[in-house]
């Protein structure tokens, strides 16, 4: 294990956002074990943590992360890689309960694109470049490339992604809908942190069941999705921040919601 941290939080009080950024610069950010580890750790803590309410994940501005570490798998044996089972730390994040953002500058490749895209929201800066490059290592998208691009951008273009292995800039990311925005390099980590912030600001428990509701429109068919939907919506009906909301909006003031 290395003694420096691979992932250094930062945590914004007054604004109930972290930070996350991983610190492995030299080798791109690849997504080696312990990096995973100390990524999903850092989540968890925060996700149980009250005082923050969303999370931004970036790297630095050469790269987002260059993928999973290829020196860890280069000689894995299939049973290595089914005993180890590192994919598994790619779900792990995807049980995080706060919205989570990733900030990409530079390369967001193979197993750092597989990431970005579990997380809720993609901010790219104007050197990010997608790409899932594994058909150049002899194998495939291990960590739902093959499922979560093609949902984002259509089957022809996930394809000719996951086939050629050739990357796309920010612009076409953002015509394709994968990103929300592209934002000068300078700007990212701001601009992050300010749409976190922002997010902050709304009832916790909402955007929990909000993020919940999103994402199951990629797991259920329409009419499941829509009834689970209203069970959401209904129950939030139970929250004391629902009255706080619609009590402010017929008061005209601004809600203070506590997630209760
Ligand atoms: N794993 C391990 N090391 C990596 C890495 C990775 N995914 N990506 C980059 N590095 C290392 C390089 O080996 C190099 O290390 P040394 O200085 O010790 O030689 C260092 O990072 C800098 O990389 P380059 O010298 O290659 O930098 P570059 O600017 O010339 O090229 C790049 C940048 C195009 C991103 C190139 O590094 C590259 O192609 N990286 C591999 C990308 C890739 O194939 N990712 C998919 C990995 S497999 C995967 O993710 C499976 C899955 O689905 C879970």
């Amino acid at each position: 294990m290395n003694d420096e941290p691979l992932v250094i939080v930062e945590r914004d009080g007054a604004r109930r956002v972290a930070l996350l950024r991983f610190n492995r610069p030299k080798q791109l950010n690849a997504l080696n074990a312990q990096v995973m580890d100390e990524l999903c750790r850092a989540l968890e803590e925060l996700d149980a943590d009250e005082t923050i309410r969303c999370m931004v994940v970036t790297g630095n501005e050469r790269a987002f992360a260059a993928g999973a570490d290829i020196g860890e798998m280069a000689t894995a044996s299939p049973i290595d890689m089914l005993r180890g089972n590192r994919i598994a730390q790619w779900d792990r994040v995807r049980r995080i309960t706060k919205p989570v953002i990733a900030a990409v500058a530079g390369w967001c490749l193979g197993g750092g694109c597989e990431l970005a895209m579990a997380l809720d929201l993609i901010v790219a800066a104007e050197s990010a470049r997608f790409g899932q490059p594994e058909i150049e290592l002899g194998v495939i998208p291990g960590a739902g490339g093959t499922q979560r691009l093609t949902r984002a951008v259509g089957k022809s273009r996930a394809m000719e992604m996951v086939l050629t292995g050739e990357p796309i800039d920010a612009r076409e990311a953002h015509r394709l809908g994968l990103v929300t925005r592209v934002v000068p390099d300078e700007l990212l980590v701001e601009d992050a942190l300010a749409l976190a912030a922002k997010i902050a600001t709304k009832s916790p428990i909402a955007t929990r069941l909000a993020k919940e509701a999103v994402n199951a429109a990629f797991e259920m068919d329409l009419t499941e999705g829509l009834a689970h939907e209203r069970r959401l919506f209904y129950l939030l009906f139970a929250s004391e921040d629902q009255k706080e909301g619609m009590a402010a909006f017929l008061e005209k003031r601004k809600p203070e919601f506590t997630g209760r």
